[in-house]
């Protein structure tokens, strides 16, 4: 067998700060993963549960009223009016098991290979490169600031981002869209953090015709329902854009049994008609924010970005490790940023997601 070379899975070296943070006599808090601790909501739970009697095969499309509910929740949620995501098809949209197999698999589900270049943010999210590597394709890390290297094929977006919270206004969205499509690369804009901006911040999509100039050729907008709707545990997300692009993937996609549960498109269905629970989550992840961001402040670490989604970017201008350690002998447990690349070297990110009382332990142990 040859498997594909991988990066060993970063998480696997946290152990032993791990297990200094677990050794804490009030419990560990952990804050080194992205993974929600809230609860369901219930009515889709309810419609999860609805569903058990579900012996077919479900529909690798998903069922016209998910991809109905979906473009009504992107041009709901995420328009300054309808008219941000006004024409978007529900031909367009494809679920997909979480949103993290279609990073790691877009590639090759493109067709691309040793010739082309993944380009992705200098700071990402793991699976970006992954996703590259997989395909056998060549990923690029490239700044925001910098310009795509020849032979970019897709490129990865992502805003509010993963790990530093860092927005990408109208206008960023909007050059990085002119230039790949110069160069005949599709936008893959990873959106799973859109529906979190921290207060008076403004997320835009990449699908609202303020970037894309009124038709979506050669763009993808990649959601997910693990945060904003806390089911990560269902593995439910979706993929929306080009209609041709995604006509293409749901080809492939259907070859290769990529199929969301009947029950859960049922859950997802209602999760998209319902704004009222994503703004809790919203609401919650603010309070929490609130609470600890000051509190990493006073205890001398710098916040930089961090205006949205579910993480706070904190330096000691230190190796990251060496600031890992410090705050694991607290019994705080983050993650070191050259998880998310080497310009990530004296950083940690901190997530938000663990519950207000937890939230409320770190800072009482990081003004200790
Ligand atoms: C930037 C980014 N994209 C995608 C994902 C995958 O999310 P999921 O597979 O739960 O939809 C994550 C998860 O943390 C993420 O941070």
């Amino acid at each position: 067998m040859r498997f594909p070379a991988l990066p060993d899975f970063p998480w696997d070296s946290l152990a032993g700060a791990a297990a200094v943070a677990r050794g804490h006599p009030d419990g560990v808090v952990d804050l080194s993963v992205g993974t929600p601790v809230d609860p369901v909501p219930a009515a889709v739970g309810e419609a999860l549960c609805a569903a058990w009697d579900s012996p077919g095969y479900p529909q690798t499309w998903g069922t016209p009223a998910l991809r109905e509910a979906a473009v009504e929740a992107l041009a709901r949620r995420h328009g300054a009016g309808l008219s941000a995501t006004e024409g978007l098809d529900p031909d367009a949209v494809l679920p997909t098991i979480g949103s993290k197999e279609l990073v790691a698999w877009l590639p090759t589900l493109l067709g691309l290979g040793a010739d082309d270049v993944v380009a992705f943010p200098d700071l990402a999210y793991p699976t970006y490169e992954v996703g590259a590597q997989l395909a056998g394709a060549r990923p690029a890390r490239v700044a925001d600031d910098e310009p795509l290297p020849a032979g970019t094929r897709l490129v990865w977006l992502n805003s509010p981002s993963n790990p530093t919270g860092r927005v990408l206004d109208a206008a960023a969205l909007t050059d990085r869209v002119a230039e790949a499509r110069a160069m005949g690369a599709v936008v893959a804009a990873d959106e799973c953090y859109l529906a979190l901006p921290g207060p008076g911040v403004r997320t835009t999509s990449v699908l609202d015709p303020v970037v894309h100039g009124g038709g979506v050729d050669g763009l993808l907008a990649v959601h997910s329902l693990s945060k904003t709707s806390n089911l990560a545990g269902y593995r439910a997300g979706l993929v929306v854009g080009d209609p041709a692009l995604v006509a293409g993937l749901l080809q492939v996609r259907k070859h290769a049994g990529m199929i969301v549960p009947r029950p859960v498109q049922e859950a997802m269905t209602v999760a998209l008609r319902d704004d009222a629970h994503a703004a809790e989550t919203r609401a919650r992840y603010d309070g929490r924010r609130r609470v600890l961001r000051p509190a990493l402040e006073a205890a001398g670490l710098r916040v930089e970005h961090s205006e949205a989604g579910l993480y706070l970017w904190a330096t000691a201008d230190e190796p990251c490790r060496t600031t890992v350690d410090r705050l694991a002998a607290r019994g705080i447990l983050v993650a070191p940023g050259e998880f998310y690349g080497p310009a990530g070297g004296a950083h940690v990110r901190v997530a938000l997601t663990a519950s207000d009382e937890r939230i409320a332990a770190a800072a009482e142990r990081l003004a200790d």
